[in-house]
């Protein structure tokens, strides 16, 4: 995959995309990363980006010219490549749609900063908004680079074992159930015997209730949505009988 960043701070990207996971898939050649400076693409001789509103009020609004040029200049036209805008005001990002970006051969990604974008911009260059929480970030940097961390880790051969995001929480519409490592006793703590005992249906029966009941304790509005077995809805039934009972 190759991922375009348009953004008027690159120097923030150092670091959370040179290091661990994304380094590797990097080097591997299974991500290629394109920061590009909007400044660059400023005509004007200070390089300036920004401008006050128009209309009166407080901050800074990035100019359309910049932000227009860099997307035409980088972004062949007439293709279906997502130009997706970080915004508090897009649909909220979630691993449904970390999953479809996933199968894109290529993203671009472009941050906004001080109080947004000129509107003509996003309407003449942008295909999506994304937010990353209904709150509001400085700029769409951190944004990017979360949606980059989400979407690169799908990507096949990124993570060591094939299918090791199968289980992970929100892929299944559930939160994953906990985990243990050695010692198999800690400060008077036993890891569950299941997990011990090399019974691999029983480990599996076991994950699976857990990830059940971890999400009904925590988020037990993603039941509604989540594709239950039989099994599953019994052993809700029994949590659920369990909890009544305590009161
Ligand atoms: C201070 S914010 C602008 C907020 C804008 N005035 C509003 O109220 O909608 C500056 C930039 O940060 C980014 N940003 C802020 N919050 C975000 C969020 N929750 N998700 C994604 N990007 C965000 C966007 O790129 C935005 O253009």
């Amino acid at each position: 995959m190759h991922i375009d960043i348009f953004t008027l701070f690159p120097s923030m990207f150092t670091g959370p995309l040179t290091e661990s996971i994304l380094k590797r898939a990097r080097e591997t050649g299974k991500l290629s990363l394109a920061l590009h400076d909007i400044r660059s693409w400023s005509v004007d001789k200070h390089h300036v980006v920004d401008d006050t509103p128009y209309g009166g009020g407080g901050g800074m609004i990035m100019k359309p010219e910049p932000i227009v040029a860099a997307i035409e200049d980088i972004i062949p036209r007439g293709t279906d490549i997502p130009v997706i805008l970080l915004s508090p005001q897009g649909r909220v990002f979630t691993q449904d749609i970390a999953y479809r970006l996933s199968q894109n051969e290529r993203l671009a990604l472009v941050c906004g900063h001080y109080e947004g974008v000129d509107e003509r911009a996003i309407d003449l260059v942008i295909t999506d908004e994304i937010s990353i929480g209904d709150y509001v970030l400085t700029g769409g940097e951190l944004a990017a680079m979360i949606i980059v961390d989400a979407v690169v880790r799908l990507l096949p051969g990124v993570l060591g074992a094939p299918d090791a995001h199968r289980y992970d929480s929100h892929a299944t519409g559930l939160l994953e159930g906990p985990h243990y490592t050695r010692p198999p006793m800690f400060r008077g703590q036993p890891a569950p015997d299941v997990l011990l005992s090399g019974h691999e249906a029983k480990i599996e029966k076991w994950r699976r209730q857990e990830s059940l009941r971890r999400t009904w304790q925590r988020r037990p509005d993603l039941l509604l949505a989540a594709e239950l077995s039989k099994d599953d809805k019994a052993f809700l039934f029994t949590l659920a009988q369990e909890e009544i009972e305590r009161g």
